[in-house]
C-alpha cells in the first residue's frame, strides 16, 4: 500500500521507516529542508537504536523516500499520515497550528479519495477539526468533499529509546474511525505488524483520541505516585526500592513506571498532562489529580539542585560532574529533561560543570554552549569534582569502577537521581551516595 507521513520527527520518521520495513511504499515529508537533505542521504537526524540501518535498507530497496514537497507525497499515497508536533500553547492546551496547517495543505493537493490519518497526539475532538479544515479548503476549490476523504485517529504509543521496536511490534494498535470500510483498510495496512497477535482496537474517533492522553497521564501518575512515596521513605528510613518490589509484584500494580527518581521529562508526558488538564477544565471536569502529578514532578526535578545546596551551602567555585543529560536512556532527546533544571540551577550557582552523555551532548551543546565542559567518557568529567550527579539511566553508568571514580573526584559524593546504586554499598567504599527515597540524613532532605 502507498502512504505518506507528514512530519519526519521522532514519530513520523520511525513510523515511515516501520511501514517501509513491512513492505509498504512510503514518502516521508517535512518542511525542514536540512532534515530532508540529511534523510535523503540515508542519515538519521535523531538517535534511535537501529533506526539508521533500517532507514538505509528501505531507501535502497526503493520503498522509502523523503521530500519537502507535500503535494508530491499526497498525490502518490492513499493514506496521508499527519505526524507533526503538538506543543503546549501558553494556556497549556495542545497547539494544533501545525496539524491543521498540514490538513489544509493536504486538502489543496487532493485530487482523488484519500484517508487522512492523525497520528500526532491531539485532544479529543481534533479529528473533527481536521475534517472541517479539509472540507473548507476543498469547498473553496469547488470540490465535492463528501466522497474525497475520510479522517482516522491513530495515536502513536512508541517510546523514545525503543521507538523502532515499539513501531514494528506494537503492544496494540488503536484506530478510531467513523466509517467501517476505512477501519478495514487501516487493519490491512497494519496487518504485517499485528500477525503475532498484537491487538488492533477499532473504536470511535473520540475514544481513540482520548486513549492516548489517558495512557500517558496514567503513566505520569504512576511516576509521581512512587516519587511521593519516596519522599516518605526519605523521612522514615524506608527504602523505596524495597517498597517498589513489594508493591509492583502485585499484578494489578506492576513494576513498569514504578521507579522513583528526578521526574519524568521528554516531549510527551509533560505536555500531554498539561493538555489533558486543559481539556478537563474546558469541559468543567476537575483535573486536580493531574495538577498534583505535575506539581510533584516539578519538585522532583529540583531535588538534585536542592541536595547540592544542602551539602555545599557556602561553597563557591563548586565543581559538578554530571552523568547523563537525555531525558531517558537510549535517546538524544533533551526536551523537558530533568538535566535542564539541574543545569540551570548549577549555572545560577556559578558552578563549574562537566557532563558526559553518550548521545545527547550535541543537543546540550546547542543549548548551553561553553557553559558546560563536555567529557570524552564518563571518567573524563570527574577530575576535581566535588559531587557527581547521575541524571540519566544509561547502561554505561550502571556499574562504574568506583575506586577510579573516588580517586578522580575531589570529594566522593554521588547524587543518584535514578536509583542505580546502593547507597549502603557505596558507603562501605567511603562514598556518600544520596538516592531518591533511599533514606537521607536530615541535613540533606
Ligand atoms: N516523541 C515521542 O515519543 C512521541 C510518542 C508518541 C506520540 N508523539 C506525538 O507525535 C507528534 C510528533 O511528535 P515528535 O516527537 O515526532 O515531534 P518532532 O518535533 O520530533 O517532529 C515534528 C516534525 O514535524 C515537522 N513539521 C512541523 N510542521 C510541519 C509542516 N507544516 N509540514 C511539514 N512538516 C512539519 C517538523 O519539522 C518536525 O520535523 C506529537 O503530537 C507528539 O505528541 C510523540
Amino acid at each position: 500500500m502507498k502512504l505518506c507521513v507528514v512530519g519526519s520527527g521522532y514519530v513520523g520518521l520511525v513510523t515511515a521507516v516501520g511501514f517501509a520495513e513491512m513492505g509498504h511504499t512510503v514518502v516521508g515529508v517535512d518542511r525542514d529542508e536540512g532534515k530532508i537533505a540529511l534523510l535523503s542521504q540515508g542519515r538519521s537526524p535523531i538517535y534511535e537504536p537501529g533506526l539508521e540501518e533500517l532507514l538505509r535498507r528501505n531507501m535502497e530497496g526503493g520503498r522509502l523516500s523523503f521530500t519537502t514537497d507535500l503535494g508530491a507525497g499526497v498525490s502518490s499515497s492513499l493514506f496521508c499520515f499527519i505526524a507533526v508536533g503538538t506543543p503546549n500553547a501558553d494556556d497549556g492546551s495542545a497547539d494544533l497550528g501545525a496539524v491543521l496547517e498540514v490538513a489544509g495543505d493536504i486538502a489543496k493537493s487532493i485530487r482523488d479519495y484519500r484517508i487522512i490519518v492523525v497520528k500526532s497526539t491531539v485532544p479529543v475532538g481534533t479529528s473533527k477539526k481536521v475534517a472541517e479544515t479539509i472540507r473548507k479548503v476543498l469547498g473553496q476549490s469547488g470540490k465535492e468533499s463528501q466522497t474525497l476523504f475520510d479522517v482516522v485517529s491513530n495515536p502513536e504509543f512508541l517510546k523514545e529509546g525503543s521507538a523502532l521496536d515499539d513501531v514494528l511490534r506494537p503492544d496494540r494498535v488503536v484506530i478510531g474511525v467513523d466509517n467501517p470500510r476505512v477501519g478495514e483498510l487501516m487493519k490491512e495496512l497494519y496487518a504485517p505488524f499485528t500477525r503475532n497477535g498484537h491487538p488492533v482496537y477499532l473504536m470511535d474517533i473520540p475514544s481513540a483520541e482520548l486513549t492516548k492522553y489517558a495512557s500517558n497521564a496514567f503513566l505520569a501518575t504512576k511516576i509521581s505516585f512512587i516519587n511521593k512515596m519516596a519522599e516518605i521513605c526519605d523521612r522514615t528510613g524506608a527504602d523505596i526500592m524495597n517498597v517498589r518490589l513489594g508493591m509492583g509484584s502485585d499484578p494489578r500494580i506492576g513494576m513498569p513506571f514504578l521507579y522513583a527518581g528526578v521526574g519524568y521529562g521528554g516531549s510527551c508526558f509533560p505536555k500531554d498532562v498539561k493538555a489533558l488538564i486543559h481539556t478537563g477544565n474546558t469541559l468543567g471536569v476537575t483535573m486536580g489529580i493531574l495538577s498534583e502529578v505535575e506539581a510533584i514532578n516539578e519538585e522532583q526535578k529540583r531535588i538534585p539542585g536542592r541536595l547540592v545546596d544542602a551539602l555545599f551551602p557556602d561553597r563557591e567555585d563548586l565543581r559538578v560532574a554530571i552523568w547523563g543529560g537525555a531525558f531517558k536512556a537510549e535517546t538524544d532527546d533533551i526536551r523537558e529533561a530533568s538535566s535542564l533544571v539541574f543545569l540551570d540551577q548549577m549555572i545560577v550557582r556559578k558552578a563549574r560543570i562537566a557532563l558526559y552523555d553518550p548521545e545527547a551532548m550535541g543537543n546540550l551543546r546547542a543549548r548551553y554552549g561553553d557553559r558546560i565542559r563536555f567529557g570524552k567518557d564518563p571518567y573524563d568529567v570527574l577530575p576535581g569534582a566535588d559531587v557527581l550527579c547521575l541524571l540519566t539511566e544509561w547502561r554505561i553508568f550502571r556499574t562504574p569502577d568506583w575506586d577510579r571514580v573516588k580517586a578522580l573526584m575531589a570529594r566522593p559524593v554521588v547524587i543518584d537521581g535514578r536509583n542505580q546504586y546502593d547507597p549502603r554499598e557505596l558507603g562501605t567504599r567511603g562514598i556518600d551516595c544520596y538516592g531518591i527515597g533511599r533514606g537521607r540524613p536530615r541535613e540533606a532532605r
